[in-house]
C-alpha cells in the first residue's frame, strides 16, 4: 500500500517536474528600453526572453537611415565596424538575449528604433534620441555668463576707481595748492 502510494507520488512529481518547463510559457525578460544619449556616445539596446529552449528564437531588427538590420537569436553575430555596428546574440543560463549597440551616435542616428519579435509574443520597440552634447552647451552657456559677469565686473572696477580718484581729489583739494590739483587730474 505504502510502495503503492510512494510510487504514485514519485510518479505525480515526475510528471509535474517534466511539465513546468514545457508548460512555462515565453516571455520577456529584457524588454527593449528607450535610450537618451549625447551625440558622439554609445548606445545599447537589449532584448532577452526565457526560458530558451530549443524552439526559442528571437528576431531583433535595427531600423537607421542607412539601412535595416536583422540579428537571428540563437546565430550569428553581425558586425558592420563601418557603421559602428554589433548586433549579437547571448544565453545566459535559462535567458537567450539580442543585443545591438551602436558605437558612435551621430545626429542622423535620432529617431533609429529597434524591434524585438520572438515567436509568439508580441513585438517590443524602443527609440533612439540623441542629444546635443549637454558638456557643448554647458561651456557655451558658462562662456556667456563668464563673459556677462566679466564685463559687469570690469564696469564695476572702473566706476570704483572714478570715485576713489574723486574721493581723493576732494580730500586734497582743502590741503594742496590749485597747481598740485591740476597735475593730479591730468594724470
Ligand atoms: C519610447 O519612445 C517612444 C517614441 O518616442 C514613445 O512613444 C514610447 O512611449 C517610449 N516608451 C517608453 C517606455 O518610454
Ligand atoms: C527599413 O524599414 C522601414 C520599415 O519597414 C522601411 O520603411 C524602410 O524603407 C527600410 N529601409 C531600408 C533602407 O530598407
Ligand atoms: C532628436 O529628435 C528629438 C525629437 O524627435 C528632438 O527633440 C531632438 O532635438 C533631436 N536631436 C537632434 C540632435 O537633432
Amino acid at each position: 500500500m505504502l510502495s503503492c502510494w510512494l510510487a504514485g507520488v514519485c510518479f505525480f512529481s515526475s510528471v509535474t517536474l517534466w511539465h513546468i518547463p514545457v508548460s512555462t510559457a515565453l516571455s520577456y525578460t529584457v524588454v527593449p528600453r528607450n535610450v537618451s544619449q549625447d551625440v558622439g556616445k554609445a548606445a545599447t539596446f537589449l532584448c532577452g526572453v526565457s526560458p530558451e529552449t530549443a524552439a526559442t528564437r528571437v528576431d531583433f531588427t535595427i531600423y537607421r537611415r542607412h539601412g535595416n538590420y536583422s540579428v537571428l537569436c540563437p546565430g550569428e553575430p553581425l558586425s558592420l565596424p563601418s557603421q559602428g555596428l554589433n548586433g549579437y546574440c547571448e544565453v545566459k543560463g535559462e535567458e537567450l538575449r539580442a543585443v545591438w549597440s551602436v558605437a558612435y551616435n551621430s545626429r542622423k542616428d535620432n529617431g533609429t528604433y529597434v524591434a524585438c519579435r520572438p515567436t509568439g509574443l508580441s513585438p517590443a520597440f524602443a527609440y533612439l534620441t540623441v542629444k546635443e552634447n549637454s558638456s557643448y552647451f554647458a561651456a557655451l552657456i558658462g562662456c556667456v555668463i563668464g563673459g556677462f559677469v566679466g564685463i559687469l565686473a570690469v564696469f564695476g572696477l572702473v566706476y570704483l576707481g572714478m570715485r576713489r580718484s574723486e574721493r581723493f581729489r576732494k580730500c586734497l583739494k582743502g590741503q594742496t595748492s590749485q597747481d598740485d590739483l591740476s597735475t593730479i587730474t591730468e594724470q
